[in-house]
């Protein structure tokens, strides 16, 4: 009997291809394991009008860790065309798969460490202040509320009359009541207290734990009162306990402005959903960009890990395929600290940045050249070599 059970979710399109490498690398390296693969994503959408099916849930709920490559997502009007004829006007509506799991099982914390790999030459450089370039290390790692927020999906575009007549005891919508009910749309950004201090805590737990000297809050509580103000007094209380480590506090608007003139001075950033979100894919860009960027989804009693690239659909045919499969293994590391495997997965890094000091090796993102089939004749690796040369260092 393998030691673990791992609810593996391709998904689409790349996540197909990606998912598949990771678990290789995972059996290379030793880690004991069963992998159950499951359904996710746009097919059981067109032919189920679910694109998270009940029995997908029920493996989580049962083994409760899982690997999740990547779901292809669209507008819900687009979607709706595209259910098979017999499913539509039923009254499906489409929901995102992976914003669906991480809601159902109260995925709240979501991970995101973005580290330069020395030698990559996607590596963020500026002009130095004496001359010549500089290349920051960095190491920074976000913190984003995962259920809530802009996207805890409460909206509407006309909203019902009770919905809008509670609004309306807010003074601030006098601006809008000339405004008919369906040229209003609304979604909603709600932040609990709970949820706040559950993910401050979780950063400077982690701050602590691997000796980072701040964590700061990316929100805009000067505009956005309620909601950022709440996550920034929840940090104050929690900065408290933690006199070893700085609380610093950035807007989101100001943070992006930043990222390029000082991105080595952050530590741990924690933020709200969409801010997290917008954060995350920032300091990523300067790190490498989608081909390195890794997640873990963590909840109380669940975790999800997963790249967080998309589907990529242009590159689904490509035989062979070309996409980098290092931001899909990194996750897959997050997965081996999540289960105290931390060795293993300080070895799948070391050989990650081995390939990558080492340059003989780059899939077509690390080169720099649009993608497409003829890349290899460029000299670009497919993403199986990518994996074959990251096993060969480990
Ligand atoms: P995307 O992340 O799928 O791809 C954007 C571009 O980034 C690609 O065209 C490619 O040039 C590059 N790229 C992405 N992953 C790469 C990799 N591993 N190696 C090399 N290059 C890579 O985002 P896009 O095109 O905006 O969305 C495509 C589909 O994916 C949409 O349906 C979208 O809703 C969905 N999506 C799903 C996510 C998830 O499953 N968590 C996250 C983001 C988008
Ligand atoms: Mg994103």
């Amino acid at each position: 009997m393998p030691k673990r059970v791992v609810v593996a979710m391709p998904g689409d399109g790349i996540g197909k291809i990606v998912l598949p490498e990771a678990i290789r690398v995972l059996d290379e390296i030793g880690f004991d394991a069963e992998y159950i693969p499951c359904d996710i994503g746009w097919d059981f959408w067109i032919n189920e009008g679910n694109a998270l099916p009940e029995r997908t849930i029920k493996l989580l709920e049962k083994h409760k860790l899982g690997l999740f490559g990547a779901i292809t997502s669209k507008p819900k009007d687009k979607a709706a065309l595209e259910l098979s004829p017999e499913l539509q006007n039923k009254g499906y509506v489409y929901y995102s798969p992976i914003v669906g799991l991480r809601q159902h099982f109260d995925l709240d914390i979501c991970i995101r460490p973005c580290r330069s790999f020395k030698g990559n030459p996607l590596n963020f450089i500026r002009n130095g202040s004496k001359g010549g370039f500089e290349e920051p290390q960095i190491d920074v790692v976000i913190f984003r509320q995962n259920t809530e927020g802009l996207y805890s999906g409460v909206e509407w575009t006309n909203p019902p009359a009770t919905v809008r007549a509670a609004l309306e005891t807010h003074p601030k919508m006098k601006k809008f009541a000339h405004v008919a009910s369906e040229d209003l749309a609304i979604s909603t950004r709600i932040f609990t207290r709970g949820a706040c201090h559950r993910i401050v805590s979780e950063a400077f737990k982690y701050a602590r734990k691997h000796g980072y000297k701040s964590v700061t809050v990316c929100e805009k509580p000067n505009v956005i009162r309620e909601t950022s103000g709440m996550m920034e007094a929840e940090a104050r209380k929690v900065a408290s306990d933690y006199p070893d480590i700085q609380l610093w506090s950035t807007n989101i608007d100001a943070q992006m402005m930043w990222l390029t003139k000082n991105p080595e001075d952050y530590g741990v950033i924690v933020s709200g959903n969409m801010f997290g979100d917008i954060v995350s894919d920032g300091f990523a860009g300067l790190v490498g960009g989608l081909g390195f960027a890794c997640s873990a989804n963590i909840g109380s009693n669940c975790a999800v890990f997963e790249p967080t690239h998309g589907s990529a659909p242009k590159y689904e045919t490509l035989n062979p395929s070309i996409v980098n499969p290092i931001a899909m293994i990194l996750s897959a590391c997050m997965m081996l600290n999540y289960v105290d495997e931390s060795e293993q997965a300080d070895r799948i890094r070391n050989a990650i940045a081995k390939v990558i000091t080492d340059g003989n090796v780059q899939t077509y993102d690390l080169m720099r050249i649009p993608g497409g089939q003829d890349v290899i004749q460029h000299g670009a690796a497919t993403t199986s070599q990518m994996t074959d040369a990251i096993i060969a260092n480990l």
